[in-house]
């Protein structure tokens, strides 16, 4: 969306394959696409973005201080940071814990174990996610609850019931986000 918009993107993901997916679909080369780690740090990224995304990722990072860390490290002073993920309070909720402290909790997914493919999710609480936000030096400027689309019902809530699909977490250093002028003015994002 951004890199048909003006910006220049480079896209990061751990998996080789999928990164191999990804540049596959891009053959004139718009975007950089790189595979690595991005719980370890990658210091030839420092303050080198003026804007960074993060869809879904959050939630099956290990070590999600280090990926919190490595995203606000590739940020330039006042960038902006959205990150999705899901609602540590969905995972009661849709009975993942019934101990919301249990923080840590591994999960595979359930899909990809019945093909032999090893992915885990894991629970932690919004108060750890915020804490590494904060120790990132990025501060929470607006919380967005994804609603489930009215025609997709949520397999794992009760018929009627309705709960966030996921959070959206919209952070930066002072300021108002606002990536349609961070992608007008043709930024690097990640
Ligand atoms: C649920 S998928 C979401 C992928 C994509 N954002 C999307 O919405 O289709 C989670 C992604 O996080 C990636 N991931 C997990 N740990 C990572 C890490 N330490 N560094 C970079 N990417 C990681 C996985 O390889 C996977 O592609």
């Amino acid at each position: 969306m951004l890199a048909g918009r003006g910006a220049r993107v480079t896209g990061i993901d751990i998996s080789p394959r999928l990164i191999e997916i990804a540049r596959a679909r891009d053959p004139e080369g718009t975007i950089e696409y790189r595979a690595a780690d991005l719980a370890a740090p990658l210091p030839e990224y420092a303050g080198r973005f003026d804007a960074v995304a993060s869809y879904l990722a959050l939630n099956d990072v290990y070590d999600y201080c280090g990926f919190v860390t490595s995203l606000g490290e590739a940020l330039r002073p006042g960038g902006s940071l959205v990150v999705a993920l899901n609602n540590p309070y969905s995972y009661v909720v849709r009975k993942h814990v019934a101990d919301y402290f249990d923080s840590g909790t591994a999960f595979p997914y359930r899909g990809m174990a019945a093909e032999g493919i090893k992915v885990h999710f894991y629970h932690r609480t919004l108060e750890e996610y915020l804490d590494a936000f904060y120790a990132a030096g990025l501060g929470l400027t607006k919380l967005v609850d994804v609603r489930t689309a009215s025609n997709n019902q949520d397999t794992l809530l009760p018929e009627g019931f309705r709960f966030p699909f996921m959070n959206q977490v919209l952070s930066k250093f002072g300021g108002t986000p606002n990536l349609n002028r961070l992608a007008r003015r043709g930024p690097t994002a990640l």
